[in-house]
């Protein structure tokens, strides 16, 4: 069960941290991997890890916040590997500025608030472009969008403007999951809570302490609902948010 058998699948910023788990995850499914991040280097490591473990890779290197690089990257892609069959729109960031640091709402200069929504909305919207007709002529597709609690729930912790990104994606994957749904094309979320890659410190450890399940989240425990929702068996769940959170929020 849960085979990908040689689709292709393609996550963004998959050199680093989620994205990661996702990308090996499918290609130890069988799927091949197309590694996108927007730096180069980083989708290489992730290429090699796969490699290594035996899979099918290749490097997709493009800034997902810009369509014409959105478009010819994936020609890219369709030319080494052929057409997209699943989509994982992992690439996304709730920090601002040079430091990357969350940020009050007051706090925030309105000239910091259009990346937000650039990489976390619209980031998923021009993936979603370059791939939804072939998936739609071809007859299969699987879309997955990565979001966060952030976008369900209030928090008062500087994340604001990211939240409003996370919220818009959803609402757009619920709309384009009904446009596609008799085309054989499925359109999810995945909303993470808390996860391993937001260090180690004494503060982090005792969050983790207090999660329901004692633990943070790993990118292996979102690969493996990120297969399930990508595979043949999953082909009557669309439109769906599935919480991969550990408990820790429950709509
Ligand atoms: N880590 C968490 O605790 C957490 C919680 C909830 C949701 N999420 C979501 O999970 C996803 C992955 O988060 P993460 O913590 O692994 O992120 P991360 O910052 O560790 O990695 C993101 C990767 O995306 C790449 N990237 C950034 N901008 C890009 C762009 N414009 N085009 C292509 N690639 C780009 C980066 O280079 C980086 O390698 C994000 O959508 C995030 O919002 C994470």
């Amino acid at each position: 069960m849960f085979e990908l058998n040689g689709r292709v699948a393609l996550v963004t910023g998959a050199g680093q941290g989620m994205g990661v788990g996702i990308a090996r995850v499918l290609a130890a499914q069988g799927a091949r991997v197309a590694v996108n991040d927007l730096i180069d280097e980083r989708a290489k490591q992730t290429v090699g890890q796969i490699e290594a473990a035996g899979g099918e890779a290749m490097p997709a290197a493009f800034d997902v916040t810009r369509f014409g690089d959105v478009e010819a990257g994936v020609a890219r892609v369709a030319e080494a590997f052929g057409p997209v069959e699943i989509l994982v729109n992992n690439a996304g960031n709730a920090g601002g500025g040079p430091t990357m640091q969350l940020m009050q709402f007051r706090e925030m200069p309105v000239t910091e608030w259009r990346r937000f929504v650039d990489i976390n909305l619209y980031g998923p919207a021009n993936c979603c472009k370059a791939v939804v007709d072939g998936m739609c002529e071809s007859g299969f597709g699987r879309i997955i969008t990565i979001s966060s609690g952030a976008g369900q729930m209030g928090l008062p912790i500087g994340i604001s403007l990211y939240g409003a990104g996370k919220s818009g994606a959803i609402g757009f994957q619920r709309h384009l999951a009904l446009e596609v749904a008799r085309s054989g094309v499925t359109v999810n979320t995945v909303s993470l809570g808390l996860m391993s890659n937001v260090g180690d410190t004494e503060a982090v450890k005792g969050l983790a302490a207090s999660q329901p399940t004692g633990r943070l989240g790993t990118p292996e425990d979102v690969g493996h609902a990120v297969v399930y929702l990508a595979s043949d068996e999953a082909s009557w769940v669309t439109g769906q948010v599935l919480g991969v959170n550990g408990g820790a929020f429950l709509p």
